[in-house]
């Protein structure tokens, strides 16, 4: 299953609110991509939506995982640290052999 880290790159209409963007969370989509890349792992870093918790940003969500506060480029590399621990790879299904099934049955 791809790992896809969504980095809410939300700019709030009112300047004087809080906004992940705001807080660096464009930055942090950048600095994100040079960690994967240097450790050799391929997640897709991809800019959300607000996610809801935006006096908190910057926020990012593991899909399928956790969801972070405060997450600051600076930070990237203990973010990706935390993630490798605390969103457990999830099994691929075993694949079947194409001759598994009798499709179509004999004599069809
Ligand atoms: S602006 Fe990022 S959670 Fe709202």
């Amino acid at each position: 299953m791809e790992r896809t880290l969504l980095v809410c790159g939300t700019f709030r209409m009112n300047l004087t609110t809080p906004s992940c963007a705001a807080g660096g969370g464009l930055q942090l989509m950048d600095a994100l991509r040079s960690e994967l890349l240097a450790r050799g792992l391929g997640w897709t870093v991809a800019r959300s939506v607000c996610l809801g918790h935006c006096t908190i940003g910057p926020n990012l969500k593991a899909r399928g995982g956790p969801l972070l506060h405060g997450c600051r480029p600076e930070t990237a590399a203990a973010i990706i640290d935390r993630l490798l621990v605390e969103w457990p790879v999830e099994e691929e299904p075993a694949e079947v052999a194409a001759d598994a099934c009798d499709w179509p049955p004999p004599g069809s």
